[in-house]
């Protein structure tokens, strides 16, 4: 009789794997862990797992999987036979194949809102350390007064309009699909095309997705918009840059600085060529604080639980 239970409770028993190649915080972890459990699923723990063999191992048997950055593709899904849902803690999705989830009945979702603020305060701490030349000793200048272009007004660029009035700045946004009303509410200008917020702002600051739309779209032409001394801040994704014209144009305009929190795929000609007007951090960063693991990582745990048990699925980013 308790056999026959036993091999009931292990047949029901759901496996949600999170799988990071760049852990939380453990206090989100606890915080995940405690959401699965009540629940009365299983937690399966895969952190820094490198090579991809290991993730395909990982995934066999899931049930349902939190991710950050790491990538989702159609081998991966393949592995993952009992695979129902995937939540990406975080706001951008381009780490997974859509259409390849669709396709194995997979439910792919994000946790919108949940980690904007600190990409937010990172932004304007990048932007201070360039307008202060990096902290490198020398006279530099102030946000102050300053215009700042929001380049995508999501919940990160909201984050960063707040924050940045703190600071005094004056506030522009280019946003192609938030209506102008909504900049406007905030105190920000809306202008009508990227073009126009290259052209007036003495900041810009990228919150746009990677997509098909945007991919290389910040380019030589456009950032050449910018006033003398302008300042470059891409806390979004590197795909979004044209590398090799973004090279080129600072080759030939001195004046511009670029700050990344997504490293270059030609970091090591950017580093070279322009020391004291690029700097990059070694990882992406702007989500990597206690607060916002434990905000996006709960709020994943919490839309597993409510996908499989009441069938919800809010934030739900696939067809
Ligand atoms: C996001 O899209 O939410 C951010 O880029 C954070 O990504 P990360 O979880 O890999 O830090």
């Amino acid at each position: 009789m308790i056999w026959n239970f036993l091999i009931l409770y292990k047949l029901k028993t759901m496996k949600v794997l999170v799988a990071t190649d760049k852990p939380f915080a453990k206090i989100a972890v606890d915080g995940i862990r405690k959401e699965i459990e009540a629940a009365g699923y299983e937690l399966v723990l895969l952190e820094k797992y490198g090579e991809k063999a290991n993730l395909l191992e990982a995934v066999k048997d899931a049930n349902a999987i939190i991710i950050r950055s790491d990538i989702i593709d159609a081998e991966v899904l393949d592995a993952a036979k009992e695979l129902k849902i995937v939540v990406r803690a975080g706001a951008g999705y381009d780490n997974v194949d859509l259409a390849a989830a669709t396709a194995h009945n997979v439910c792919v979702m994000n946790t919108p809102g949940q980690n904007s603020n600190a990409v937010a305060e990172l932004a304007l701490g990048m932007m201070v350390m360039a307008v202060r030349n990096m902290y490198n000793g020398t006279s530099g200048s102030e946000l102050m007064g300053k215009k700042l272009g929001i380049h995508a007004y999501g919940n990160v660029g909201r984050n960063v309009a707040r924050i940045a009035k703190g600071f005094g700045m004056q506030i522009y946004a280019y946003d192609a699909f938030c209506p102008k009303e909504v900049i406007e509410a905030d105190g920000a200008i809306a202008v009508d095309s990227a073009e126009a917020l290259y052209e007036t702002c003495n900041v810009v600051s990228l919150h746009i997705p990677a997509t098909a739309e945007t991919k290389n779209s910040i380019n030589y032409d456009l950032v050449n918009k910018m006033p003398k001394g302008g300042l470059l801040v891409n806390t979004a994704r590197k795909e979004v840059i044209n590398e090799t014209e973004l090279i080129k144009l600072m080759e030939d305009r001195p004046d511009l600085k670029y700050v990344t929190d997504v490293m270059p795929a030609a970091h090591a000609e950017f580093a070279e060529k322009f020391a004291g007007r690029y700097f990059t951090t070694p990882k992406k960063m702007g989500a990597q604080t206690a607060e916002a693991n434990i905000n996006a990582g709960i709020a994943a745990a919490k839309q597993i639980v409510g996908f499989l048990k009441d069938g919800c699925e809010k934030f739900r980013v696939n067809k």
